[in-house]
């Protein structure tokens, strides 16, 4: 199994990822993560707004919201998926970068969205800042990521129904999560909810969404083993923190 920094995986791996996010087996993806989201999408007013996809990977957001008629730039530290990205949607403008220094002006983003890479962030606080200065007062931060506990558990073997062990939630930092279907090690972080609240309170960002993916009857009607898994512990959650208008 490859064991790669996030950078150096995405890039060798930039095909199969693309591809496996679209794999009508994952069901973590296909069938819970992405209908959520889109929901999600669907419920804000992005018409004409001004939208970040944060780690927008090869697109697959950034799609949506030239769907939802809004005005999209795209930006990934990945060179390989922004290649992806920018063959599948060439009239949208994408950035290499990084998430911790984005090279755009403070207050130029109505939202800024992220799809599942706070897991890959070793310093919530400076990358919130970043996102705080680039959002417009008034402004709406969304992303996604995996619940904090839900790297932390393993399955216990021969247990109906499945069983798990939890390892300690308080450890927060850096782990390597084994990424089975891409054969694939990679560096992530784990945080606990007092972490990514405290990053998001100090950066002037306040919750006003907080949403669970559950997965509903079209998840069941995947037919996918993994269903009954989501179905007892959320593995992903989405967040709306709107930016406080300060003096
Ligand atoms: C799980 S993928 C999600 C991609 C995309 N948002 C989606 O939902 O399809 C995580 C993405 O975060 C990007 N990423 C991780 N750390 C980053 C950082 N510090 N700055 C910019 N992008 C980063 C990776 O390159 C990768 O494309």
């Amino acid at each position: 199994m490859n064991n790669l920094k996030v950078k150096t995986s995405y890039d060798q791996f930039a095909g199969s990822y693309h591809n496996y996010m679209d794999d009508s087996h994952n069901f973590w993806n296909k069938w819970l993560e992405y209908p959520h989201t889109i929901r999600f999408l669907n419920s804000q007013d992005l018409k004409d707004k001004n939208v970040l996809d944060l780690g927008c990977g090869s697109g697959r957001y950034t799609k949506e919201f030239v769907r939802l008629g809004a005005k999209v730039s795209g930006i990934d530290k990945s060179e390989k998926l922004i290649e992806i990205a920018e063959r599948e949607l060439p009239n949208v403008e994408f950035k290499v970068g990084s998430v911790e220094k984005l090279p755009y002006q403070n207050s130029s983003f109505d939202y800024v969205f992220s799809g599942l890479v706070i897991d890959y962030l070793p310093d919530l606080k400076k990358a919130f800042s970043e996102v705080c200065r680039v959002l417009k007062p008034g402004g709406s931060f969304l992303f996604s990521g995996h619940v904090p506990y839900s790297f932390l558990t393993t399955k216990v073997k021969g247990t109906e129904p499945q069983a798990f062990l939890l390892g300690n939630y308080f450890e927060e930092g850096k782990f390597e999560r084994e990424w089975a279907p891409l054969n694939l090690k990679q560096i992530q972080y784990h945080h606990t909810f007092q972490t990514l609240v405290g990053a998001l309170v100090q950066n002037n960002l306040y919750i006003t969404e907080y949403l669970d993916m559950k997965p509903d009857e079209e998840a069941e009607r995947s037919g996918l083993k993994d269903y009954y898994e989501a179905f007892m512990k959320p593995k992903f959650y989405l967040i709306k923190a709107t930016k406080v208008i300060t003096k």
